[in-house]
């Protein structure tokens, strides 16, 4: 079994940075035990330079969102030279969150190019807002993988990652609960889009993570019945046990 991602998304939280130090703490202590599991943390982007300190360790972070420009008048945003200058590794890109807020295909497209010319690990976000029986969602998710990685240089396909997350599934008002089942049919569909974007043969080697409510519960079954290459963790990732446990998982498994 290949090595499962475990990426903790900790969106606009905690609102202290002592707080955020000591999840990171609690979870570097499980981190410590781990051979095979990669875990990133992406907290807000304030505490990323205090949270990585002077040496990197196994614990690698990341930002949850970053500008396409090198620098200039964009007030208010963060280059991905300024992300790397922190120790941050990787970067989460065209989450529902943000695209709900605006931000369309193009946009991410750019980010997504810029974010990798930079040697940033990406975390694409897809998903669809609706299931319907008949699978039309299914023309969403190869709508915003197509826009989004739209002229991805073929070398820079090996910084790519995606998370699948079904925006209905997503934090505590979530309306559903997505099955293993149901994860691992799209996944399989998303590999199918990729191998028509990217060549086949590299389509086949993209990690396909799971996120939407994943917990120490159901952890298991997604990367197992499931398929998922990891997890992307929202709620359960700002607890050092809860985040903990499904580190565990992920490494218990053969
Ligand atoms: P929850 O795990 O809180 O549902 O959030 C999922 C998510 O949006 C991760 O990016």
């Amino acid at each position: 079994m290949t090595k499962k991602i475990i990426i903790g998304n900790w969106k606009m939280n905690p609102v202290s940075r002592r707080e955020a130090r000591e999840i990171v703490s609690g979870i570097k202590k499980t981190v410590a035990s781990l051979r095979k599991t990669t875990v990133v943390l992406c907290p807000p982007v304030i505490y990323l330079e205090n949270l990585i300190g002077k040496k990197p360790g196994k614990t690698l972070f990341g930002a949850q969102d970053v500008y396409w420009e090198e620098k200039g008048a964009h007030t208010g945003n963060i280059s991905p030279i300024m992300l790397k200058e922190t120790g941050a590794l990787y970067v989460i890109l065209g989450h529902s969150e943000r695209r709900a807020s605006g931000e369309v295909g193009e946009i991410i497209n750019r980010k997504i190019k810029a974010a990798m010319k930079a040697g940033l690990k990406v975390v694409l976000c897809v998903g669809e807002k609706d299931r319907d029986a008949h699978g039309h969602y299914l023309k969403v998710l190869e709508a915003q993988l197509k826009e989004a990685l739209i002229k991805i240089p073929p070398r820079l396909v090996d910084q790519l990652i995606i998370a699948y997350e079904p925006v209905w599934a997503i934090g505590k008002d979530a309306t559903g609960v997505e099955t293993p089942e149901g994860f691992m049919h799209n996944a399989i569909f998303i590999r199918k889009v990729l191998s028509k974007i990217i060549n086949k043969k590299q389509a086949m080697t993209v990690p396909i993570l799971y996120g939407g409510s994943a917990d120490a519960k159901n952890a298991e079954s997604f990367l197992v019945a499931g398929g998922a290459d990891g997890l992307l963790v929202g709620r359960a990732s700002l607890s050092a046990k809860d985040f903990g446990e499904i580190l565990k998982i992920a490494e218990s498994l053969k």
